[in-house]
């Protein structure tokens, strides 16, 4: 029986982008086993066919050489649009009766895709519960919710009883993208699919974590948006926490939805919570320069356009290990990469040049846009005596797989129409998130402590960064990606 995808929000931009060329290119694929219909819902007023012409030429753009006129033709007959207003319940009624007309009366699954304005999900949730939509009559109803998840963790807590009203926690669907994006989930086979890198995996061999997600652009035509948010609550909360609990996380009992949930969020229980003394030494803001000249910022923003943190898992497995969060725009190159720095040897062997800890092992995974993982260790330079240099086992995704990476979109949005949410995350997931970073916003936003410091786009964020790190006796892993042509 085919599924229904209905997207609240239709005719905004992550529709278009993302979110109709993976399923186009899934369709083409043939992932959607049983078909699927996708209903547009918005206020726009659009016809079927004016919709479906103007996804032609949008798909065309964001999917590139997987567009194919067939293969669209045969997606596009199964697009339908539906007018309406999420403040108005009768538009709520009158979709009911579309995807009834459209289904044959039949009980076909339905997700319903939250993709507006985060001011609108709750009146969202709560009509599509008014209308009847929600109730699961035989046939799976679930809804896919799109960050932000609250802006802080009271608002998180009030949106998931909002939509615990109306829908279990079985059929809610909180997408962070990161979750599907396939290096992320390697990170999982490398771990636990591998025998010799658990038994390192641990304070006894691991000097410090880094992860990183550093971004080219600037912050563009989103200001609006972001100055509201900053870094924090736009990467932070969500992205990065996720690649730190995937990294920290104990092995599940089961590959399986909660399973794994329940060992990823035990992670953010560890995180010690930040005192304002904590904030003020173990985090750092910044701000690129040109920032305040976006249209919509005003020129006295103290917004926070780079961050980093050093945060620490108080559990056996983790204790005394460090590790540092960073993001930020406009920085040297977009590179999002989880360093996991091994300690020194025990004692330095090879003559007076004793190995630092940058010199010692690491292994560097490449997330995007290089994906790839690489383990460095000390190599003997050949006929020069005993001197010693840093070399690499390297694996790359694209030179291993001759093939290009999927969006993340097209596995979360598959999961998501076949009712596997282990790449979604739960409401106490989402709640713990906000927990650890609360204390940092508030303080900031409060005290503007610790300093804003303001650094030049195009290199590796604040200079004090680098010296925040220098005196603590380590240094940022500052490489970017060595890129293939494709
Ligand atoms: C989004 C943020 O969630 O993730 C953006 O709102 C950011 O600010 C983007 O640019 C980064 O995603 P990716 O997949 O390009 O790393």
């Amino acid at each position: 029986m085919p599924a229904t995808f209905v997207i609240f929000g239709a005719s905004g931009d992550l529709t278009s982008r993302k979110l109709i060329p993976a399923l186009y290119k899934l369709h083409r694929k043939g992932r959607l086993k049983d078909g699927l219909r996708v209903v547009g819902f918005s206020r726009s007023p659009y016809s079927h066919e004016k919709w479906r012409d103007e996804l032609a030429e949008t798909t065309k753009q964001f999917a590139g050489d997987d567009f194919d006129a067939t293969a669209w033709g045969e997606f596009a007959m199964n697009v339908f649009y539906h007018a309406g207003d999420v403040g108005h319940p009768d538009d709520f009624d009158s979709l009911a009766k579309f995807l009834n007309e459209i289904e044959e009366g039949a009980e076909s699954p339905r997700v319903y895709y939250l993709s507006m304005a985060p001011q609108f999900y709750e009146a969202a949730a709560q009509q599509l519960g008014r209308s009847g939509l929600a109730k699961e009559n035989g046939a799976p109803r679930r809804m896919v919710i799109e960050k932000p998840f609250g802006t802080d963790l009271a608002s998180a807590q009030r949106l998931n009883e909002v939509i615990h009203k109306v829908f279990r926690e079985h059929q809610v669907y909180r997408i962070d993208h990161y979750l599907g994006k396939e290096t992320v989930q390697n990170l999982l086979v490398l771990r636990f699919a591998n025998t010799i890198f658990e038994p390192v995996w641990n304070r006894n061999y691991i000097d410090h974590v880094q992860i990183t997600v550093a971004e080219e652009v600037e912050i563009g035509k989103r200001a609006g948006y972001y100055d509201k948010a900053g870094v924090v609550r736009d990467m932070v909360q969500n992205h990065m926490l996720q690649l730190l609990m995937v990294t920290a996380m104990e092995p599940p009992v089961r590959y399986e939805a909660d399973s794994i949930r329940n060992e990823k969020v035990k992670v953010l229980h560890a995180v010690r919570r930040f005192t304002p003394e904590q904030v003020h030494t173990d985090t750092f803001r910044g701000q690129y320069r040109g920032y305040t000249n976006s249209d919509e910022v005003p020129n006295t923003s103290r917004t926070a356009t780079f961050a980093a943190m050093k945060l620490w898992v108080d559990n056996w497995r983790w204790q005394g290990v460090p590790f540092y969060l960073r993001s930020g725009k406009a920085m040297s190159c977009r590179t999002t990469q989880i360093v996991i720095q091994f300690r020194e040897p025990p004692q330095k062997l090879f003559g007076s040049g004793a190995l630092n800890l940058c010199e010692s092992n690491r292994l560097v995974i490449q997330i995007q846009p290089a994906e790839g993982i690489q383990l460095h260790f000390q190599t003997k330079v050949p006929d020069a005596g005993m001197k010693l240099r840093q070399t690499d086992l390297s694996i790359d995704y694209q030179q291993e797989f001759h093939r290009a990476m999927p969006e993340a979109y097209e596995r979360l949005l598959l999961d998501a129409v076949e009712g596997d949410a282990s790449l979604f995350a739960r409401a106490d997931e989402v709640e713990a998130a906000w927990k650890v970073c609360d204390p940092v916003i508030a303080e900031w936003q409060a005290h503007d402590k610790p300093s804003l410091y303001m650094y030049d786009p195009a290199g590796w964020g604040p200079e004090e960064c680098e010296e925040w790190m220098a005196k603590q006796d380590r240094s940022w892993f500052d490489t970017c990606p060595v890129l293939h042509s494709k």
